[in-house]
């Protein structure tokens, strides 16, 4: 259900197999899905996220971390409050499991999306041969 948006959004014109992720198949992953169901036709997935235990790249020792991946949301609806309510059933999730530490790998357009959502950068931004993005970060609270 998330990978055609995925695919959409964060991988256009590479191969499907280009939207499976690693961690996507992590017992405790969770994906999440904003979904718009009219009557009479097929619903449409209008914004996805996925989290996963994973510690980050600078601190590879640590066990209480999860990482926030493919956050998308359908051009034509962004900035109605889609991705903040995606992320915020993926922090849930992280929390409720025992996570107090979330991460992302943030595509510079996203920088101020996870601002508002109180992460903070680390490190400088870096390309992945797919986009430029800047290592993000923020402690959670049950
Ligand atoms: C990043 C993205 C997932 C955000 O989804 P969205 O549904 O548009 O986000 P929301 O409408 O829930 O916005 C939540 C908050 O972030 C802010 N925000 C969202 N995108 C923003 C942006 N690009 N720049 C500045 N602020 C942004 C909103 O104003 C809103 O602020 P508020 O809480 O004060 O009202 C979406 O813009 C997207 O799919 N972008 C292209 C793909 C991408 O870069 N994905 C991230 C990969 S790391």
């Amino acid at each position: 259900m998330i990978r055609p948006l995925r695919h959409e959004v964060l991988r256009p014109g590479l191969p499907e197999g280009s939207t499976r992720f690693r961690g996507d198949d992590h017992p405790l992953a969770l994906h999440v899905a904003v979904r718009a169901v009219t009557a009479g036709r097929t619903d449409d997935v209008l914004s996805v996220g996925t989290v996963f235990p994973d510690p980050p790249p600078w601190e590879p020792g640590r066990t209480d971390a999860w990482r926030i991946r493919g956050m998308a949301t359908k051009g034509d609806f962004r900035g109605q409050g889609f991705g903040r309510r995606v992320l915020d059933a993926l922090v849930a999730h992280a929390v409720r499991h025992g996570g107090t530490f979330v991460w992302c790998h943030a595509r510079v357009g996203a920088i101020d999306f996870y601002g508002h959502a109180g992460f903070v950068a680390i490190g400088g931004t870096f390309d992945d041969g797919v986009a430029i993005h800047q290592s993000m970060w923020r402690t959670l609270h049950a």
